[in-house]
């Protein structure tokens, strides 16, 4: 039998509030100022189904960037992800205008409870027959902490611990109706079969939850996991638990390199790495010629502030470096003391070689709140086309989860330009292959205890593999 091609995934990277991943986006020419409604949403969702996208996904963050001079000052003003809505409900008005496309949320495991979670998703994977995605987080910094009634984040791994046993909870929930449970026969008035519909009685380090779960099974089961850990710890996490794996990688060598790092560690877990996809985070910029797409690139990377970098480089290490001289190393303790994304402060000390990075550092490395910050693909449809292709041949993702310059525009160009490019080259699909997200990403459909029965093998491959 002929073996079917490999095809890429899209994803685009979707947030509920006044500017994309990129802060700039909202000063752009072409951007629309409705992003507080819902035919925003909804207009980018119907061109994100005509482009076969995969899913649409929103990120999110459980307070507004303000730990930059501890004030929300320059925030407001500057508009630097000032606003953030729930993208759950957002995603809700995009459900209501497509049939295909898939829908991703993000929602934290360090601030919400298994039992709501559990519920949302599964409420939402209902209402969207099926295209529902969490993307898994244990969030960032003391802002979201003071949110949630405690003044400090909880210590990198203990979120980890944490979303571990909220995974257990929240699965365990979901797979507490089995999939013959319901049968509404009124002539017999038997609604659902008792014995078909367990209650979870968990009782944990982190949480209790004792269940009767409220909501059966959608037609995919349950909702796809998401995550996108960096840290050794988080790389762990997305390999036990992930169906989808997000990253940022920053060119193809590293890509290269990573990803089949990434496919190891998930080998590593006893899983399938051929069953997990990898998708890097990217903007694209297309125009009609490769001349046009530069123009459109100079542009919007001028839009970028001094003060967007600082306040998002503060809100991701969960540090504040305000009232030092931008040109001083920063010392060991200060460097130490950095408890957001230690991936992101490690990649800087890796990229400068300094292991006593100045704040000025951090802005040229990272590259926070440009559009460098990720890999950017420029050009016309064909030289855009030909770089994807080349990420994805050469072993560099799975696919791309792609972020707007502006909007709608950014995703209104990639369709009619790209998508029909890729294509042609037959790297990315014609169509939808079904009409549940598990179906369109070719991920198997989840049976009530397959997820602990496959939870438990995997214990048992890594402990004979320890003791070997
Ligand atoms: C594409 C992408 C999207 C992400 N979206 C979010 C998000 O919406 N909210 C959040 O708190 N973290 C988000 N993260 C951060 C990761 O969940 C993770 O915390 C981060 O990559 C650092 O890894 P670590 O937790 O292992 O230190 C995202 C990361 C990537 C690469």
């Amino acid at each position: 039998m002929q073996q079917k091609k490999r095809q890429m995934s899209l994803i685009g990277f979707m947030q509920a509030q006044n500017c994309s991943t990129y802060p700039g986006s909202w000063r752009h020419a072409a951007t629309t100022p409705d992003f507080l409604t819902p035919e925003y949403y909804q207009r980018i969702a119907r061109v994100l189904e005509e482009g076969k996208f995969h899913m649409a996904f929103f990120d999110d963050r459980l307070a507004m960037p303000d730990i930059y001079s501890g004030d929300h000052t320059d925030t407001v003003k500057h508009g630097i992800r000032a606003v953030k809505m729930d993208p759950v409900v957002v995603l809700s008005a995009m459900a209501a205008v497509t049939t295909k496309l898939g829908l991703g949320a993000t929602y934290s495991t360090t601030y919400y409870e298994p039992y709501h979670v559990a519920r949302t998703f599964a409420t939402l994977d209902l209402m969207t027959k099926g295209r529902a995605a969490w993307n898994v987080v244990t969030s960032l910094n003391d802002s979201e902490a003071a949110n949630f009634g405690s003044s400090k984040h909880l210590e990198h791994d203990q979120r980890y611990e944490r979303a571990d046993e909220f995974l257990e909870a929240t699965l365990g929930h979901w797979d507490t109706w089995q999939e013959e449970a319901l049968v509404i026969d009124k002539d017999k008035g038997l609604f659902a079969h008792p014995e078909k519909v367990k209650r979870l009685d968990h009782r944990g380090t982190y949480f209790n939850s004792r269940g009767p779960f409220t909501v059966p099974r959608s037609p995919q089961g349950q909702p796809v996991l998401i995550q996108a850990g960096q840290s050794g710890r988080g790389k762990a996490f997305a390999a036990r638990w992930a169906e989808f794996i997000f990253v940022v990688y920053p060119n193809l060598d590293m890509a290269k390199k990573q990803y089949a790092e990434m496919k190891s560690v998930i080998a590593s877990e006893g899983r399938d790495p051929n069953k997990v996809q990898i998708a890097t985070a990217c903007y694209v910029v297309v125009g009609e010629t490769d001349e046009i797409a530069r123009q459109k690139m100079a542009y919007a990377d001028a839009l970028a502030k001094d003060e967007d970098a600082l306040a998002l480089i503060c809100e991701v290490l969960n540090h504040d470096f305000a009232g030092r001289d931008i040109d001083e190393p920063i010392n060991d303790e200060d460097m130490k003391a950095v408890s957001g994304w230690r991936a992101f402060r490690d990649r800087v000390v890796m990229l400068s070689g300094k292991s006593n990075p100045s704040v000025r550092d951090f802005i040229d490395f990272s590259k926070r709140a440009k559009l460098k910050e990720f890999n950017v693909f420029v050009g016309s449809p064909t030289t855009v086309a030909d770089e994807m292709e080349k990420w994805f041949v050469e072993g560099g993702c799975d696919g791309f989860v792609i972020s707007p310059t502006h909007t709608p525009g950014s995703y209104e160009d990639f369709v009619r330009m790209v998508v029909p490019e890729l294509q042609r080259r037959g790297v990315f699909r014609k169509d939808y292959q079904g009409d549940t997200l598990r179906e369109n990403l070719g991920l198997p459909y989840p049976k009530s205890g397959d997820w602990l029965r496959d939870q438990q093998a995997a214990a048992q491959l890594r402990e004979a593999a320890e003791t070997a």
